[in-house]
């Protein structure tokens, strides 16, 4: 196994090399990272990771977490009552990794997590209380599951959920890599007993061939990526051909758009009755990623892992997709989030990715004294104002700016964080939580120096 994972870096090295002009430089060569850098705060002061908030043996099943959302539930007239993180982990990653390998045993299975901050996020003008129990707050709790199919396996990766209005339950979806063929599970999940999701249904379909994660346009519809055509569940020849799609950037990811019976209209029990229409939206993206809908629904950002976020104005009324920016990253990015914009502002877009693939890959591959850094970063687009250059000669505006707002050299036992997959801010209150692919310590959260006390 290890000479295998050896030669595949070589490869990948080769390779790159030879693409130098069209993979950014940072790809290979690591770059000089702190152990920890956190833009809202101090680092050592103000992160920490999720599972240090556990005890044994709970803490060894939240880690290696690739993605998490915010879950926002709002009172009945649409003010924010709180707003709390949920994740995706899988402790079993090293064994069983659909996308970068090994496929050995598909056996441990992964979890889901939730984490509400000590204090609720009523507005001011709130006059309810929030519909969160108290003592689910302030530490991580793993979300069990409730009439969940016996022997189903649970591999998540990508993961989105309707906000819950005035009480009520929420439509979950995730991203399954089960044994035989990846899936999309949904689940409702209650504010008042969220540490419970609701199995609804699995929904499967032959156009989701590597599906890495997702967006919802509406409580029962929704982007999915397929990060790639060629996938290592092809017998024989599929660490190679999905390799070889990796290494060559082959354009070969796709972006679906799926409509969905709600389930309360179900006639029968039978899957293929679950899906309305399933759209092919664009194809011949190379590893596409994460996926992200704009706050307004008028965008939609689509990660490329070889090194852009293609963002595209989206037609409302039927989800196709017009390509409109590219996106320059300095890592691959891996996957993307919209921060919900304060008032006046415009909303950032959150990628998290890998500075360092080469690093990434041996540490999938489990060889002695790897490591992987991390960085997050924020685009924010441009005014026609702010592009304008008061210098002498001009510089072509890219129409993005980007900010960091995390990286880290990724070495866990000398205090850093590595593997970064996703960046969540709170716009309220600045805390900054990032899951880690094969990060021990799990999701890092970071809580802003002007919101220590909370
Ligand atoms: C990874 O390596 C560690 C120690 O080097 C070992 O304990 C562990 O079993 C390995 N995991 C896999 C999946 O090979
Ligand atoms: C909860 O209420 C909102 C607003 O009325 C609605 O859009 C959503 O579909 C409801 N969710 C469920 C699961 O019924
Ligand atoms: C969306 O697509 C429909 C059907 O093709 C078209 O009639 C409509 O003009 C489009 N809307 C926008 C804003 O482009």
């Amino acid at each position: 196994m290890k000479g295998v994972a050896f030669v595949f870096v070589l490869l990948v090295s080769f390779a790159l090399h030879r693409r130098g002009s069209a993979i950014h430089k940072h790809f290979f060569g690591r770059g000089n990272f702190p152990v920890g850098y956190f833009a809202g705060g101090e680092y050592k002061l103000d992160c920490s990771t999720l599972a240090s908030h556990l005890e044994s043996p709970a803490a060894e099943k939240l880690r290696f977490c690739e993605d998490a959302t915010l879950w926002d539930v709002l009172d009945s007239k649409g003010d924010i009552e709180d707003r709390l993180l949920i994740a995706t982990c899988d402790s079993g990653r090293k064994q069983w990794n659909t996308v970068m390998g090994p496929l050995i045993n598909p056996e441990p299975h992964g979890t889901l997590w939730l984490y509400a901050p000590n204090e609720a996020r009523l507005g001011p003008k709130s006059r309810s209380t929030s519909s969160i129990p108290v003592e689910v707050r302030g530490k991580p709790r793993q979300i069990t599951f409730s009439s969940y199919p016996p022997r189903h396996d649970f591999h998540p990766l990508g993961v989105a959920i309707w906000p819950s209005h005035g009480g009520n339950s929420s439509n979950l979806y995730i991203v399954n890599h089960a044994r035989q063929k990846s899936v999309i599970e949904h689940f409702r999940l209650d504010p008042h007993k969220p540490t419970e999701a609701n199995y609804v249904r699995t929904i499967t379909s032959p156009l989701f061939i590597a599906p890495n994660s997702l967006t919802l346009t509406s409580p029962n519809s929704f982007y999915v990526t397929n990060d790639h055509l060629m996938t290592r569940r092809l017998p024989f020849v599929g660490n190679l051909l999905s390799g070889t799609e990796t290494i060559f950037a082959l354009p070969l990811g796709s972006l679906l758009h799926v409509n969905m019976y709600p389930d309360q209209l179900l006639q029968g029990p039978s899957p293929s009755t679950h899906i309305s229409d399933t759209n092919i939206v664009k194809a011949f993206i190379p590893f596409a990623n994460g996926v992200a809908l704009s706050p307004s629904g008028n965008e939609v950002a689509v990660a490329s892992t070889p090194g852009e976020v293609f963002i595209y104005t989206r037609n409302l009324t039927t989800n196709a997709l017009k390509q409109k920016e590219r996106i320059k990253m300095p890592f691959a990015p891996d996957n993307l989030h919209y921060e919900a914009p304060k008032e006046g502002q415009k909303a950032r877009l959150i990628v998290a990715g890998h500075p360092d693939v080469i690093g990434l890959v041996k540490v999938a591959a489990n060889l002695t004294g790897a490591s992987a850094q991390s960085w997050v970063m924020a685009a924010s687009r441009l005014d026609e104002s702010d592009r304008s250059e008061p210098t002498g000669f001009t510089v072509r505006p890219t129409g993005w700016k980007l900010e960091t707002l995390f990286q880290s050299e990724g070495l866990e036992d000398k205090g850093g964080f590595g593997t970064s997959t996703t960046g969540l801010v709170d716009p309220d209150t600045g805390t900054l939580y990032v899951p880690g692919l094969y990060a021990e310590g799990g999701i890092m959260l970071c809580r802003s120096n002007s919101d220590r006390s909370n």
